[in-house]
């Protein structure tokens, strides 16, 4: 009833209240400001109201009392509701702490938009501790989490990063189209759909686009989305994934190697440094991921046999596709699993270049090894654990979850490419790929053709790594995986 006659009027004697984003206002302290937001957090008492607001740049802490709480809307207000607030800006006393270090202390606010109450409330939906599925069906609603939000904002940062670092070193991007009509790596993981009639599919891989720039464009990358339709329900494995690849030309292997170490993985520090060093992903980084630092260099370099010799040396044994077949140990020629891989990278507990697989294990275009042409002048990245979560000592102002356990990952897969024309043509029929549809490719051997090589970084990999995620998936915005494209 008394509720029902209070209207807020803003007070037209006050000094008007300049609109701030709740990331700007520390220049804004000791001043009276207008902001925008969701109700992230609320905390009701009898006389006063706590609200933690939050509009994508952070969160800050509101105090309402007086007729401020005793408006219909007062009673109205649950979290996700939008609301126009304007007030005093305050630093926070002395032993108390709130994101930023500051409060709002209200003298006036609006309801712009209501959110629902009872089962439908946004914190009965769903907690940071629900089942990934539930949040998952739930993503346009768990974005607006803190954990899910913190790793958005790590990987814009990372994006940031590597195209300022790429740019640095005069490598430049291009955009590769999504609709091509070859593969890179098989046919087996190849989407397919009709295009007016004819047969496209989605891009596994820009790489050979990529190739194709190099005698227009010199050094080339891109950041694009790469598509893959095996059907495996694996940790690190998505159907639609942020692939950044880089391809350059004049290397040899060496090069390629120093290239990745000094400069890609160098980059990769390089990026790694630029994100720590950033005021707001560099602390995201450490709530996510406790006492995380970069890796040391430089990074083992372990050829093909030399793991296979590693893995019978460790009892790692190898399992065939099917369950039935005992297990045995490994020969040269086998594909390392992921299993196997994860135990021996967690045992060498650094980071590892892997080199030098079997040339059937491998796709049509990588280099064979001179003297040893069973082989290729290949490599991946596997990226170790880094380490124990430190404890819960480094808790944010918000609830940053950090993830239940850390997971070795390939990062990078990369290669020489082949140079020679002949040995390209061998390539295509080894593989069982009918030469015709590739003729742009092929023609980059017949005009001036050169050594070069490249590599693909799955940023998805490389985020849950730096961020210490259990899984690819909680690191795309709107994950697709096997069985999963909604929302
Ligand atoms: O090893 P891949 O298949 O190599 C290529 O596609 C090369 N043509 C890249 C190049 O040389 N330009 O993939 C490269 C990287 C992997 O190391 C991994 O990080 C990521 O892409 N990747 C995936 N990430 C998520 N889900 C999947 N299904 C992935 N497949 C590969």
């Amino acid at each position: 009833e008394e509720a029902a006659k209070i209207v807020l009027v803003e007070d037209s004697t006050k000094p008007g209240a300049e609109k701030v984003k709740i990331g700007q206002l520390e220049a804004h302290r000791g001043s009276r400001v207008r902001v925008f937001g969701w109700v992230h957090r609320l905390r009701v008492q009898s006389q006063m109201t706590f609200i933690t607001l939050r509009d994508g740049t952070g969160y800050l802490q509101l105090v309402l009392s007086g007729d401020l709480v005793k408006t219909l809307d007062a009673f109205d207000l649950v979290t996700e509701c939008t609301i126009e607030v304007t007030g005093d800006l305050k630093q926070v006393p002395e032993g108390k702490t709130a994101p930023g270090g500051h409060e709002l202390v209200a003298d006036w606010w609006r309801m712009i938009g209501k959110a629902p109450t009872g089962v439908d409330a946004y914190a009965s939906l769903f907690n940071e501790k629900s089942d990934l599925s539930v949040r998952q069906n739930l993503r346009h609603l768990d974005l607006r989490a803190e954990t899910p939000a913190a790793i958005m904002k790590v990987r814009a940062a990372v994006l940031s990063a590597f195209r300022a670092v790429y740019s640095k070193h005069t490598v430049m991007e291009v955009t590769p189209p999504c609709i091509v009509q070859t593969s890179v790596e098989g046919g087996a993981s190849l989407f397919k759909f009709n295009y007016y009639g004819q047969e496209a599919y989605l891009t596994q891989s820009s790489q050979l686009y990529l190739e194709t720039c190099l005698p227009s464009l010199g050094d080339v990358f891109c950041v694009q989305e790469s598509f893959r339709a095996e059907n495996s329900h694996t940790r690190r494995h998505l159907a639609e994934y942020t692939h950044l690849e880089a391809e350059l030309a004049f290397i040899d292997f060496k090069d390629l190697m120093d290239h990745i170490e000094t400069m890609h993985l160098g980059q990769i520090c390089e990026v790694v440094d630029m994100v720590l060093a950033d005021p707001i992903a560099g602390k995201l980084v450490q709530e996510l991921n406790p006492g995380f630092k970069a890796p040391a260099r430089p990074f083992k370099r372990l050829d093909y046999k030399d793991a296979i010799a590693f893995l019978n040396e460790h009892d790692i044994l190898f399992q065939d596709d099917d369950p039935a077949v005992p297990a045995r140990p490994h020969q040269i020629g086998d594909d390392i699993a992921e299993a196997a891989e994860r135990k021996m990278t967690d045992m060498l507990n650094v980071p590892i270049f892997l080199m030098n697989f079997p040339k059937h294990l491998k796709s049509f275009y990588m280099k064979k090894i001179e003297g040893d042409e069973e082989f290729t002048e290949s490599v991946d990245v596997l990226m170790p654990n880094v380490g124990e979560i430190v404890g819960e000592s480094m808790r944010s102002e918000v609830s940053i979850q950090p993830a239940r356990k850390l997971t070795c990952t390939v990062s990078t897969g990369g290669s020489m490419r082949i140079s020679d024309i002949d040995e390209l043509m061998e390539g295509y029929k080894r593989e069982g790929i009918p030469a015709d549809p590739y003729y742009w490719f092929t023609d980059q051997r017949k005009y001036g053709t050169s050594e070069h090589g490249g590599y693909g970084l799955g940023v998805e990999r490389f985020l849950a790594w730096l961020t210490n995620r259990w899984t690819v998936r909680e690191c795309q915005l709107y994950g697709r995986w096997p069985g999963h494209a909604a929302p």
